[in-house]
């Protein structure tokens, strides 16, 4: 059919106009209008999915198919250029027939759940400059090319977040001569970090690979990528020392290579002049930091964190005046920090020395780096005082200062309350002996979500300011020596869900208004701090990265002196994940109601006087994985099946009239054997979460739920003392 001209179409009689006119909005669109075999290869894609997301009702065979959704011509000639489904719920594969549009430029198909492999058509193409699969769940390998395969102009191939396997071919990259961007991260792709697409391309700018497993070493033939501006592979399995030649790739802007197992020493890293970002963290980098580092004048980014390396920090840090995050925690970095003149990094907004061996007083040029918004200095060998000069960093909004030899706790919080942005606040193991200020001239901290006051032997009792902290989500005060009652006003903090008070000295009764906080009693708890402050962090569960959803309750009153019976509406707490009331004088039967605490990973009553029958209904406590009853009076069976099957002996130890069939006392036998007694020690506690937290940065991906919560919190935990 030909297509009418303009000036023939004036002179035609309205009523045929009006058939024209269908015909033309249907078939021959003024503009363009796609050709036959365009509309038959979308019509394949369209046949071969099992979910389209409502496609067929737009693409339907009898209309012009660059009329379609997601779907772009070219004017005049009709040929099909753009097809853009992204994120439209598609399932099924990428069907090969896509190879036939010969003029196709640019294909998104990102964030679907598309299944199969990328066909060789589509990465054959003579057309494509962009393919963006990413965000689905393909798999399979890239398939080698012929060598007789022409020249392809693809210049962006995305294909991260899917299920990718196998090793990178060689050929494949040899004809893409215009590669300007690989993306493969996340993937489970293995073998040696490709280098062809170096050789080949010219233009070859970005390789980005991490979250795959790749090994052996950083290859040397990298140093002929001499444009590249981003290589990135971290949380593989690389080892080996950086190589030389890589620090010849002057053009590199971004070099990251976390959660490897890279070793060696950084010389040579000053050659690279345009690095922005630099993060090797998590490896086994030894040596210091190198003087020449000051001739990295772009640097932004500085990550060494969880290495090995050690020295004190080089006056010439203060020469990279652009940095805006250091973190160099959980390594053996010594000296004095005044060395470094902070006052040079005005933009420096985050300063993380956690885990060090660094020594003297906090220098004063810090107070001066007025967009700072995370100072960690813990676990140093620093010393205070906090200088009132604190209140110039407008932005703090975490600040961890334990174990700082720091005194004076009421002068310290004056100080600390003009800094107004402050959300995190972590000053255990501080001010020793001490006591707590009872002070109600303590204010300020409107925006305070996190308190941890632990570990310093303070006196006196829970302070009443506390109660004008609305925000407060964490409060931790165990290890002191605080005595006196559990507040009542305690539920009229309307976001805490987490409270320590253990080892303490607290008399009196749990009371029942404990029962009634109302984060605790919702179902469903998840921290409002800011994630961008110091991420907690987001585990990739198969296809992308997510926060485990889980409760995130905790009411620890361990090692106190408190009396009477728990009460029955404990079992309001819906969303508790752990449950500490041992070491008390609690008296009276384990209320029934704490089968309702569906969440429960961890239920500690030992060394009470709790009498009477465990409740059998405990067995359905699914995520039940720590359990003590030791040392109480109860008696009767040991309920059996779930998770109780998995708990040892040492559970129930110290209960002369418990019976079960884990136990020497079979229930229905005469005589009770004497049971042993084995020590609870909270400490033991503490410490598996210090391992959990290494087995963290070791393993990295972890899939299971259970698992994944289980070192979800261990890392929540660490953060929120240190
Ligand atoms: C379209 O592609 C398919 C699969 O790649 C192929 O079998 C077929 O011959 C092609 N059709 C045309 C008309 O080119
Ligand atoms: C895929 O990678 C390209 C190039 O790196 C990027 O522009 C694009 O945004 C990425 N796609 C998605 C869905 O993130
Ligand atoms: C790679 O693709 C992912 C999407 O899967 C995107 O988030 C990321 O920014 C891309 N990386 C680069 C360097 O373009
Ligand atoms: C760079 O590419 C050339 C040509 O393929 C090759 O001979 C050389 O070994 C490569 N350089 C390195 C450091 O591998
Ligand atoms: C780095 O580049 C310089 C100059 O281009 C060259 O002389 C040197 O051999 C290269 N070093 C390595 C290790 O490739
Ligand atoms: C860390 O470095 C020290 C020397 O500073 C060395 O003795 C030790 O073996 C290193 N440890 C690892 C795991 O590389
Ligand atoms: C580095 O900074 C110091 C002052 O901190 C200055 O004297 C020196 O000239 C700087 N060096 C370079 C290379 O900029
Ligand atoms: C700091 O950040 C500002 C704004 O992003 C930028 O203009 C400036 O160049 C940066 N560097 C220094 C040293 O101020
Ligand atoms: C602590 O500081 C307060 C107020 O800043 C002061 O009145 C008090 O004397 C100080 N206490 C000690 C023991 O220095
Ligand atoms: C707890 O209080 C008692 C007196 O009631 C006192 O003897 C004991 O030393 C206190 N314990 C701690 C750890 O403060
Ligand atoms: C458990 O919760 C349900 C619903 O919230 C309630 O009806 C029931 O009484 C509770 N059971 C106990 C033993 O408290
Ligand atoms: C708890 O039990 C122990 C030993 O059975 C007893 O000495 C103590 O008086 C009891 N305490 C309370 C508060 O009942």
């Amino acid at each position: 059919m030909q297509p009418l001209s303009r000036s023939h179409m004036n002179q035609i009689p309205i009523p045929f106009f009006g058939l024209a006119l269908v015909l033309l909005v249907s078939l021959v669109s003024p503009t363009s209008s796609c050709t036959e075999q365009d509309k038959s290869s979308l019509l394949q894609l369209l046949a071969g999915f099992s979910r389209d997301g409502g496609l067929t009702a737009s693409w339907r065979s009898n209309t012009d198919c660059c009329m379609w959704e997601g779907i772009t011509c070219s004017s005049p000639s009709g040929m099909v250029t753009d097809i853009f489904l992204a994120s439209r719920g598609l399932e099924g594969p990428i069907s090969p027939f896509l190879g036939n549009l010969t003029g196709l430029l640019r294909l998104d198909m990102s964030r679907n759940s598309l299944s199969g492999g990328l066909p060789l058509e589509l990465v054959q193409s003579t057309s494509i400059i962009v393919i963006d699969v990413s965000f689905n769940r393909l798999t399979g390998g890239l398939s080698e090319l012929p060598s007789t395969a022409p020249v392809q102009p693809l210049q962006v191939l995305n294909i991260s977040s899917n299920l990718f396997t196998g090793r990178f071919p060689s050929t494949i990259w040899r004809v893409m001569k215009s590669l300007v961007v690989l993306n493969a991260s996340t993937n489970s792709f293995t073998g040696q970090i490709p280098t062809t697409p170096c050789v080949s391309s010219p233009s070859f700018s970005v390789l980005e690979l991490s979250f795959n497993q790749f090994s052996g070493s950083v290859p040397r033939g990298l140093s002929n990528c001499t444009v590249l501006k981003l290589l990135s592979a971290g949380y593989n399995n690389l080892g080996g020392t950086l190589p030389e030649e890589l620090f010849n790739i002057t053009s590199l802007e971004k070099l990251s290579f976390p959660s490897n197992r890279l070793e060696g020493a950084l010389d040579g890293i000053n050659k690279l002049t345009n690095l922005v970002t630099l993060d090797l963290g998590g490896n086994e980098l030894s040596g210091n930091i190198p003087e020449s580092i000051g001739d990295l004048k772009r640097l932004e980014e500085l990550h060494l964190e969880h290495n090995n390396m050690s020295g004190e920090l080089p006056t010439t840090l203060s020469n990279c005046t652009n940095l805006v995050t250091i973190d160099l925690k959980s390594n053996y970095f010594s000296g004095k920090l005044t060395k470094v003149n902070f006052s040079n990094l005005p933009n420096l907004t985050k300063l993380d020395l956690l885990y060090n061996r660094l020594t003297g007083k906090i220098p004063d040029s810090i107070y001066s780096c007025s967009k700072l918004t995370a100072l960690r200095l813990s676990c140093n060998r620093f010393y205070g005082p906090l200088s009132e000069r604190i209140g110039n960093l407008k932005s703090l909004s975490f600040l961890s200062v334990y174990n700082m030899s720091l005194t004076n706790i009421t002068r310290t919080l004056q100080i600390l309350r003009s800094s107004r942005s402050l959300s995190i606040l972590l000053i255990g193991l501080n001010f020793m002996h001490e006591s707590m200020p009872e002070d109600d001239n303590i204010n300020g901290f409107e925006k305070l979500h996190v308190i941890s006051m632990e570990s310093c032997s303070l006196s006196g009792t829970i302070p009443d300011w506390l109660l004008k902290l609305t925000n407060l989500e964490i409060l931790s005060l165990n290890n002191n020596r605080l005595s006196g009652p559990i507040p009542d006003w305690i539920s009229s903090l309307n976001f805490l869900f987490y409270l320590d008070i253990s080892n303490n000295n607290i008399t009196g009764k749990i009371p029942t208004t404990l029962t009634e906080m109302p984060m605790v009693k919702s179902e469903k708890t998840q921290a409002h701090l800011d994630p961008s402050v110091f991420p907690l962090p987001i585990y990739r569960g198969g296809l992308e990265y997510r926060k485990p959803n889980v409760s995130t309750g905790l009411l620890d009153l361990s090692n106190n002196k408190l009396t009477g019976e728990i009460p029955l509406e404990i079992g309001q707490l819906k969303s508790l994940y752990s449950l500490n009331l041992s070491f008390n004088d609690l008296t009276g039967q384990i209320p029934i109601s704490i089968c309702n605490l569906t969440n429960l990973y961890v239920l500690d009553l030992s060394d009470n006087n709790l009498t009477g029958a465990i409740p059998l209904a405990l067995n359905s406590l699914h995520f039940l994985s720590r359990f003590n009853i030791s040392n109480n009076d109860l008696e009767g069976p040991i309920p059996s099946g779930g998770q109780f099957d998995t708990f040892e002996t040492s559970s129930f130890d110290g209960n002369n009239k418990l019976c079960g069939s884990m136990l020497i006392h079979k229930c229905g036998s005469a005589k009770a054997p004497p049971a042993t007694i084995t020590p609870t020690k909270l400490s033991d506690y503490k410490a598996a979460f210090l391992i959990a937290f290494s087995a963290f940065f070791g393993v990295g991906v972890l899939y299971d739920q259970i698992v994944l919560s289980r070192y979800y919190f261990s890392w929540y935990y660490i953060i929120i003392r240190v």
